[in-house]
Order: C-alpha cells, then sequence, then structure tokens
C-alpha cells in the first residue's frame, strides 16, 4: 500500500502540488529520493532518518524509494523532510492513520517543514503561498512547523496545525493527542513609527509637493540637486507618507518576502509597505532578480512600495537599463533554461542624483567646476528611455541660511498623508471594477475615458508637447499624473492648472 502525501513546490511566487509517496522494493537497506530533488532535499535522507529514529518511531530496514512527483518540477530546500518522513512510516506501516480522522486524510492537507535530528520541526520559506494553493484548491488546511503558523493563518479559509515535533504529530494521526489549530493572524492596527518626519525638513517645498503627488498616485521621481540638499532625507520622509497597505495588498507583498525567506521571525505579515534602498554597486541580478537559483530581486521587494535609488548616475548603466521593462510593465520576466518566471514590481521609484559630477551645475552662487565633456558623459548614464518613464523631475536646490535656520515648523507627514489617503481613496473607487488601485497604474485603454480634457487643457498639452518634444509615453504619464494632480484636489475633471503642474515636472528640454 502507498499513500500520497501532499506538499508543494514554488515555481516563482506561486506554490505548485507535490505529491510525496514512499515504496519498499526489496530487503537491501538503501534510502533513495526521486523526482528532481535539489542537495536540500537529498539530505533531507539523512535528517529524516535520525529524526524517525529520535521519535522512537522505527526506520524500515528495507530498500525504501521516496518519490516527489511531478518528476518535471524542480523541488527545492528542506521543506520536504516532513511528508518525505510520513510517506516513509505510512509505507512500511509504522504509522497508520486512525480512522477518526476521516477519509483521505493525506490528500486535505498540506505537509511542510524542515526536521531537525531530534524530531522537532524548524521553519520553512514559503508557507503563505503555500497557503494561499491549500485554500485556492480547497483544502482543508495544512500541518507547518510551530513558527509558521501564524504566517499560514492569514488565509482564514484553512485550518492551520502548529507543529513541534514529529512525535506529536504521529500522536495527532493515531488520534492519541490532537494538535490544536492555530487561531486566524490579526492584522495590528498600530501604525510603525515614522523614520524621518517631513516637519525636520526645512524649505524645499516645490520638491515635497512633487513627493506628496508621487505618492497619491503612485508616479515616479527623480530628484536632482547639489550635495547636501536634502535630498536623500526626503526620500527616506516619503516612506512615512505611503497609505496603508489594503489585506490584499499586505498579502501580496508578504508572500514575496516569505518565498525570499526574508521574513523576520515573529512577523507573519508585512503591515507596511517596503521600502528598499539598494546600494548603487548592486548587480542587476541583485536588483531586478536572477542567479542560479532565481531570487526575486531589489524592485520585486519593492513590490507596492518604495524603491530609492540614491546616487542614480552611479548605478552601472546595464542595471539601470534593466528597470525599462519592469518600470513600464510593473513585472519583471527571468528568462532560464529551465523556463521563464515572472516577477510582480509594481515600485515606485524614487532617484536622487546631481546634476554634474562637482554637484554645483545650475547653483545660483557656487560655480561648478566640470569640464564640459565631463557634464556630458555623466549624463549620458541616464538614457533617454529611463528619464521618459520618470514622470516628476524635481530641482532641489541648497537651501538658504535663513530658511534652514528658520523657526517656521515644516507640515508634519500625518498632515501630507491625510491628504494622500483622500486621493487614493478617489482613485480606488474609480478603478474598483478594473483590477488596479493607482493613476500610474493606468493602462492606456483607461486613459481616455478617466483623463478627459476641455478644448483649452488640449490646447496647452498640445503646446508642450511640441515645446519639449514629448513621447507618446511621456503625454499619457503627464496625463495620468494630471489626474493625481486632480484628484488631491479633490477634481473630478481634470483642469487647466492640473495640467500645467505635470508639464512643469517633465524634463526642460535642452
Ligand atoms: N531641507 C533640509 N532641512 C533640514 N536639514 C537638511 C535639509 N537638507 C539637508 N539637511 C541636512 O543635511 C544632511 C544631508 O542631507 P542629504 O543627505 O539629504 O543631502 P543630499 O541632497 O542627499 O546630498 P548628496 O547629493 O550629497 O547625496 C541631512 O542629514 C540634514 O542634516
Ligand atoms: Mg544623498
Amino acid at each position: 500500500m502507498s499513500t500520497k502525501v501532499l506538499s508543494v513546490a514554488l515555481v516563482g511566487l506561486e506554490a505548485a502540488q507535490v505529491e510525496v509517496e514512499a515504496g519498499i522494493t526489496s530487503a537491501l537497506t538503501a534510502f533513495t529520493i526521486v523526482g528532481l530533488p535539489d542537495t536540500a532535499v537529498q539530505e533531507a535522507r539523512e535528517r529524516v532518518r535520525l529524526a524517525i529514529k529520535s521519535s522512537d518511531l522505527n526506520f524500515p530496514t528495507t530498500k525504501t524509494t521516496v518519490n516527489l512527483a511531478p518528476a518535471d518540477v524542480k523541488k527545492e530546500g528542506p521543506k520536504y523532510d516532513l511528508p518525505v518522513a510520513l510517506s516513509v512510516l505510512l509505507a512500511h506501516e509504522e504509522l497508520k492513520p486512525a480512522a477518526g480522522l476521516g477519509p483521505n486524510f493525506f490528500g486535505r492537507f498540506l505537509f511542510l517543514g524542515e526536521l531537525a535530528l531530534d524530531g522537532r520541526l524548524r521553519p520553512v520559506s514559503g508557507v503563505l503561498p503555500a497557503a494561499l494553493f491549500a485554500a485556492a484548491r480547497g483544502l482543508e488546511g495544512m500541518f507547518v512547523p510551530e513558527q509558521n503558523a501564524a504566517e499560514a493563518a492569514i488565509i482564514k479559509k484553512i485550518k492551520v496545525y502548529p507543529v513541534r515535533d514529529l512525535r506529536e504529530l504521529v500522536e495527532h494521526i493515531q488520534c492519541n493527542e490532537q494538535i490544536e489549530p492555530a487561531p486566524p493572524t490579526e492584522v495590528e492596527r498600530e501604525r510603525g513609527q515614522i523614520e524621518v518626519d517631513m516637519a525636520y525638513i526645512a524649505g524645499q517645498e516645490h520638491a515635497k509637493r512633487a513627493l506628496e503627488i508621487a505618492a497619491a498616485g503612485h508616479h515616479n521621481v527623480l530628484m536632482h540637486g547639489p550635495p547636501g540638499s536634502g535630498k536623500t532625507l526626503m526620500a527616506k520622509a516619503t516612506a512615512g507618507l505611503l497609505p496603508r497597505p489594503s489585506l490584499d495588498e499586505m498579502i501580496d507583498v508578504t508572500r514575496i518576502y516569505s518565498v525570499a525567506g526574508l521574513l523576520p521571525p515573529g512577523v507573519p505579515l508585512i503591515t507596511e509597505r517596503p521600502y528598499r534602498a539598494p546600494h548603487h554597486s548592486a548587480s542587476s541580478a541583485a536588483l531586478v532578480g536572477g542567479g542560479t537559483a532565481v531570487k526575486p530581486g531589489e524592485i520585486t521587494l519593492a513590490h507596492r512600495g518604495v524603491l530609492f535609488l540614491d546616487e542614480l548616475v552611479e548605478f552601472h548603466r546595464d542595471v539601470l537599463e534593466s528597470l525599462r521593462e519592469p518600470l513600464e510593465n510593473g513585472a519583471i520576466t527571468i528568462s532560464r533554461a529551465a523556463g521563464s518566471l515572472r516577477f510582480p514590481a509594481k515600485f515606485m521609484l524614487i532617484a536622487a542624483c546631481n546634476p554634474c559630477p562637482c554637484g554645483y551645475l545650475g547653483d545660483r552662487e557656487k560655480q561648478c567646476v566640470c569640464m564640459p565633456g565631463a557634464v556630458a558623459k555623466y549624463r549620458k548614464k541616464l538614457s533617454g528611455p529611463i528619464q521618459d518613464r520618470i514622470d516628476l523631475h524635481v530641482e532641489v536646490p541648497r537651501l538658504k541660511f535663513d530658511k534652514l535656520t528658520s523657526e517656521a515648523v515644516a507640515e508634519p507627514s500625518e498632515t501630507i498623508r491625510a491628504r494622500i489617503e483622500k486621493a487614493r481613496e478617489i482613485q480606488r473607487a474609480r478603478f474598483a471594477e478594473r483590477g488596479y488601485a493607482v493613476n500610474a497604474e493606468m493602462p492606456v485603454q483607461d486613459i481616455k475615458k478617466f483623463c478627459a480634457v476641455d478644448a483649452q487643457t488640449q490646447d496647452v498639452l498640445r503646446n508642450a508637447v511640441d515645446r519639449l518634444h514629448l513621447s507618446a509615453r511621456a503625454y499619457h504619464r503627464v496625463l495620468k499624473l494630471s489626474r493625481t494632480i486632480a484628484d488631491l484636489a479633490g477634481a473630478e475633471r481634470i483642469e487647466q492648472n492640473h495640467v500645467a503642474e505635470a508639464i512643469n515636472y517633465r524634463p526642460k528640454s535642452d
């Protein structure tokens, strides 16, 4: 008799069903695992053998083969230890499910977990995608390591059983002692502390306004200005302007961190929007994802949050160019010999750079000392296609002494966030039926419908397209930005002043 134990493999961010079954073939002692296992799965043999023995159970003295099906899906990591151990115990009838569990017990639940040599279960990555899979497939629930239970219990449709060790699970299966299901995970109501408050940033009203618009509609921003003008500081403060994600968005983000193995211990659900600030020495694989075992990159880790690229021009040019696809489509496709994977990457880009190598080009008082050739070379690192994809280009000038030392207190982040949340609410209501929530994501077919303007405003736009040589993309981006500016103003229709402000954020044509 062979019983199949259900588990999952991860293909990108999605879970796929894996059936684990063991068979006994001859009297020779050997233990093999087949079905495209990686090294960690192969090593499961040693962990499973010792964990079974430590749990006062017998390991078979006959040849045992464990098959992980389907054979064409790669099985990675130590999470198969638990289903492998169960399938071995079932195959040689060391474990028999009690009648009290009901029919087809092993077909109704998923099993995941790494075994320690003493039989205890260790946490694994990718539990949330597995829970989403279980719910979508209509499974009854899953058995997971105790430390992963809260992560799985975010999904309320399934029962989650936290397992401390193999012995405890065996007792449950034999109906000797029941494991209690974990309570559903509650979403924390409290917001995290704001790291940098806009109130502490003096002056720079123009840049702050641009960041407010960007945060309201999830638009991309590039700030350029001399050293020490507050670009990095304002980018950090923008994290505190972002509205809270919805539960669906929290799950969407958490599943990425779960697969990447980046969920901090004791944090089952990420309740704030991510803020990623990779260094300019980052490789293209680190930024967009990839590597031999394909991992999500920074752009995917910034999904539904902010990707801050400080000193933008210092990034390798090819690394910057790899942002072209995700900036346009909100996703990245990584092709490998074994097939291609698609990771979501709907991030809001905040970038900062100096206007030239010395940093003072365009400064009203301080002379730029760069050679003309050096400035051109510096600027060339930012290609036209990348600049075209940025909605707001903002100059951040050096602050005057009076402004810096002024007693006037700037607007706190909380007040600005309240306006942003209002604008987001308008967008959510507008796009409720359309599967997205922010103006920046508006597809071309919706722009006509939601960004209609009157004849006079149309003239302003025509003028700008001619004067600034705007591409079709830039034109659409101006319209979407105008929509956000109108939403912040609570205006139903896009008016001339909204469009004029949006055009003002395009780079000035040289
Ligand atoms: N507008 C401001 N209000 C208050 N403090 C400021 C402001 N601008 C700059 N500072 C001070 O200057 C420091 C440096 O600012 P920041 O790192 O943001 O400059 P930057 O524009 O990113 O410069 P760089 O181009 O050299 O990276 C801040 O930590 C802060 O102490
Ligand atoms: Mg800086």
